[in-house]
């Protein structure tokens, strides 16, 4: 987590006086991919970096914010139906909007921020900016919403200020997260499990591959419209209801490319009960087993892959990486990478040389440290 020393710094240039420290963080996943919004299972875990803002109520109807990293300000007031065109902004903005529709009895307020999770790459930058301020202005403005209806308002500001169709998982595992320990959740029933993620022989490490293209909002929706195609054809709420047999039974009736996409989403469903059995008998081979499978369906099937990623993947197994996959929405950001720790310095060193040669782009090894949620600070 950054320093929050400079943010407070800041506040003071900008506004006077000092205001509350927040954080949320970013999150990785372990495996269930393009599951949450399919009301399937995901098994994520916050991180420790994310953003962090400094805020203080200002008794006006005036938002007034300073976003540190962009050196950017922005001013709106919370009555304003419109709000700002820059998307950053409009983040918080959906914040505000969505809690006082949930009832949070929200008024103006000041607010430094900023972050050092990787834009981009694929961590949740923009759930950590949601959470943030939502759980913020729930603890100023004496809301009483609890952690998953604050998820849920970052998530529907995804949906209906930025565009992005998303599932809960990036919101949900902003909010709760828990120091060493990941997350297993139903996103049909939104029950969770906390599983303790300490194995002694392996190390989980992200590889940031700095590549990001720029498809993220229309091909994700483009997914989830697919999704539910199939799941309406087969006559269930969400694919995680649909059996191999419905779906075989639809081939004929929909697309290649539906029938390849909800394919997957069944695939991954399996999966991640796979590796949850697997976790609770400490086989991580098996858990790395699977991670490659779901990256073979991400890329073939649901065609989320690039091939800086499908490179990064090839190496790991080529480096005998014990589990490898594209992590998040896809499309760019990082590769999530089960290694046993007496391998991990040489995988590094090498997949940096080779990537390097063959893209010549530097990637980044990011190492996964698992922490808590949304919090003040
Ligand atoms: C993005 C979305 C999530 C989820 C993942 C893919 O991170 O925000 O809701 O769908 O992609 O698993």
């Amino acid at each position: 987590m950054k320093n929050t020393d400079s943010l407070k710094q800041q506040f003071r240039t900008h506004f006077g006086g000092d205001g509350t420290a927040y954080f949320a963080p970013g999150r990785i996943n372990l495996i269930g991919e393009h599951t949450d919004y399919n009301g399937g299972f995901v098994f994520p875990g916050a991180v420790d970096c994310g953003i962090s803002a400094v805020v203080r109520p200002n008794n006006s109807p005036m938002v007034n914010l300073y976003a540190a990293d962009l050196e950017h300000s922005c001013r709106f007031d919370i009555a304003d139906g419109q709000g700002p065109s820059d998307t950053n902004f409009r983040y918080v903005y959906g914040v505000v909007r969505e809690m006082m529709a949930a009832g949070v009895d929200i008024g103006g307020f000041d607010a430094v921020y900023g972050g050092d999770v990787p834009l981009g790459a694929g961590m949740s930058s923009s759930a950590a900016l949601e959470c943030c301020f939502a759980f913020a202005l729930n603890d100023l403005f004496d809301g009483d919403l609890d952690k998953m209806t604050l998820a849920r308002i970052g998530q529907a500001t995804e949906h209906k200020y930025v565009g992005v169709k998303c599932g809960i998982m990036d919101q949900f595992a902003s909010m709760h997260g828990r120091e060493g320990a990941l997350m297993r959740l139903d996103c049909r029933s939104g029950e969770f499990q906390y599983f303790p993620w300490k194995p002694e022989e392996y190390r989980l490490v992200l590889i940031n591959s700095c590549v990001k293209h720029e498809l993220v909002g229309s091909p994700y929706n483009e997914r989830r419209a697919s999704c539910e195609r199939v799941a309406s054809l087969a006559g269930v709420d969400t694919l995680r209801d649909c059996t191999w047999e419905q779906l075989e039974s639809l081939k004929s009736r929909i697309s290649a490319e539906d029938y390849r996409r909800a394919r997957y989403v069944l695939g991954e469903v399996d999966r991640v009960m796979a590796v949850s059995n697997a976790l609770e008998h400490h086989d991580y081979e098996t858990v790395g087993q699977q991670m490659y499978m779901t990256h073979e369906g991400l890329s073939r099937d649901y065609e989320v892959s690039c091939p800086e990623l499908d490179f990064l993947v090839d190496e790991a197994r080529r480096l005998g990486v014990s589990g490898s996959r594209l992590m998040g929405g896809g499309f760019g950001g990082c590769s999530i990478n089960l290694v046993r720790s007496s391998l991990c310095d040489k995988f590094l060193v090498e997949v940096q040389k080779s990537y390097k040669e063959k893209f010549g782009i530097d990637c980044r090894p990011i190492a996964v440290v698992i922490g808590e949620g949304a919090r003040r600070l």
